[in-house]
């Protein structure tokens, strides 16, 4: 019999199904890391609601189906613990160099310096993104977007405990200091950042928060998908749990942004609009104008595609080949795994012209994630343009050009349009606003961002959901605000 299991014990203070209570050294880390853990919550966890008891669900289980038990729990009291998915059986590395060979269940010396930075920089994102939303609960549009977005407030700082679990179990006493520095970097701060840009942006009202888990989210899903793969087995298990949360946090950025685009169209039908660019009497309506939802896309999509970093990277050859990260769903490529020999087309900047170059696959595997991306956010916004069309509006959301308004990589140093086109220093400053957010877009959402708090109602520029949580009635109040 081993000490780990699918139920999860809430034996301890530290709910776990990893045999914490057998496992004094890293019990007794775990437990000296909570209460700095919890003040960085009441610092800066959301701001203004942590009285008050919300709707949420957590895991009793990491079986796939029934691992979420529902109720009222106020967010300091919510059970963070370290929940791994179930240990497969004989499981082998599945690419790479040691292709074939066992799982290993410690970290190899030789990869010790590079596991560690993959799960701190993984580990960084999730308190950031906790930091970014922290100020949103106080514009709610509703009390079920309330609920939604402490959830996925209490599950990404879930995340960071999956990621210093990892720290303190398996790398000593550098883990534990990376574990401390997660606490205390701060989203957006010049002395302290996040590591990551994105990490970085401020989250200032809903539209950018939906376009926030939509887009920035995904990215940590392609990243964890990847880590899934692993051949260091404890890092693949704990990614493979987060992965059924972020299932959750992808449905709220999807159906959030078309709950807007569906308000806004219903808005413009019903007063007889057609022109998606009558930009005046639409937001007289007091719903979102297509046009700065494409601009907030326009941001989110190219700052997300940035984390992905370089189109040809030595670092994500050496990664795959090792066995330590694989591709997205690696185990269900039809290939040799191992790469040495293929080829990937890459986007180059070439010459001044933007062009499809077949290089080599190994380093070229940053730019295969960030495609595998590319394409599931198309889907997404698909999705969205069915709205659109429905309401025979004629406007296209659409995702820009890879080379557009980017930081890292071939096209960090060149201007070019949502459509690819390369720009001159005065032609992007000329047209720039007609791309991205402009600070009346930003004046706009921000008048429009009022809390509502009756229960089953909703701000008018954005639709009621199409299913409520856990079956629950249209009135339900996820959130108990003074009670
Ligand atoms: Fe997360
Ligand atoms: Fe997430």
């Amino acid at each position: 019999m081993t000490s780990e299991s699918t139920q999860v014990s809430y034996d301890t203070v530290i709910p776990n199904n990893v045999g914490l209570s057998s496992d004094h050294r890293v019990l007794k880390g775990l437990e000296q890391w909570h209460p700095e853990f919890l003040d960085w919550w009441y610092d800066m966890g959301p701001n203004g609601f942590q009285q008050f008891p919300v709707y949420l669900r957590t895991a009793v289980s990491v079986e796939r189906d029934g691992w979420a038990q529902f109720g009222y729990v106020k967010m300091p009291d919510y059970r963070w613990g370290v929940l791994l998915a179930p240990q497969i059986e004989g499981r082998t590395i599945g690419f790479g160099h040691y292709m074939g060979e066992p799982v290993w269940q410690e970290v190899p010396g030789e990869h010790r310096a590079t596991l560690r930075r993959l799960i701190v920089i993984q580990g960084d994102t999730e308190p950031a993104s906790v930091e970014q939303q922290r100020h949103l609960g106080k514009t709610a549009p509703s009390l079920y977007d309330l609920r939604n977005l402490f959830q996925v407030n209490v599950e990404e700082a879930r995340h960071l405990w999956a990621m210093v679990y990892l720290l303190h179990k398996y790398f000593g006493r550098d883990g534990r200091e990376e574990a401390q520095e997660l606490l205390r970097r701060r989203s957006g701060d010049s002395n302290s950042p996040r590591l990551l840009g994105a990490f970085n942006e401020a989250t200032p009202d809903w539209l950018s928060y939906f376009m926030f888990t939509f887009f920035t989210d995904r990215d940590g899903k392609m990243q964890l998908e990847s880590l899934a793969q692993s051949g260091f087995d404890p890092l693949a298990r704990t990614t493979r749990f987060m992965l059924t949360e972020e299932a959750h946090h992808m449905f709220i950025g999807q159906s959030g942004v078309a709950r807007i685009v569906e308000s806004t169209c219903s808005a413009m039908l019903e007063n007889d609009l057609h022109d998606p660019y009558d930009i005046e009497r639409i937001r007289a309506l007091g719903v979102i104008d297509l046009p700065t939802v494409q601009r907030k896309l326009n941001f989110h999509f190219s700052v997300s595609l940035d984390l992905f970093g370089s189109e040809i990277s030595t670092n994500a050859a050496g990664f795959f080949d090792s066995g330590i990260k694989g591709r997205y769903r690696e185990n269900g490529i039809k290939d040799d795994h191992q790469l040495v020999s293929a080829t990937y087309p890459v986007l180059k900047l070439e010459q001044g012209q933007i062009r499809s170059v077949d290089t080599a696959a190994l380093p070229a595997l940053n730019t295969r994630l960030r495609d595998d991306y590319e394409r599931e956010c198309a889907r997404g916004v698909d999705r969205w343009n069915t709205i659109i069309k429905k309401a025979g509006i004629p406007f296209t959301l659409f995702l820009p050009h890879v080379a557009f308004s980017r930081t890292v990589g071939e096209f960090a140093d060149i201007h070019a349009n949502p459509q690819g086109q390369i720009l001159t220093d005065d032609e992007w400053h000329q047209q720039k606003h007609r791309f991205l957010p402009t600070a009346d877009d930003e004046a706009y959402l921000n008048s429009l961002m009022a809390p509502v708090h009756e229960p089953g109602e909703f701000a008018p520029w954005i639709a009621p959901p199409g299913k409520p949580i856990d079956n629950k009635s249209a009135d339900f109040r996820y959130v108990r605000l003074n009670s």
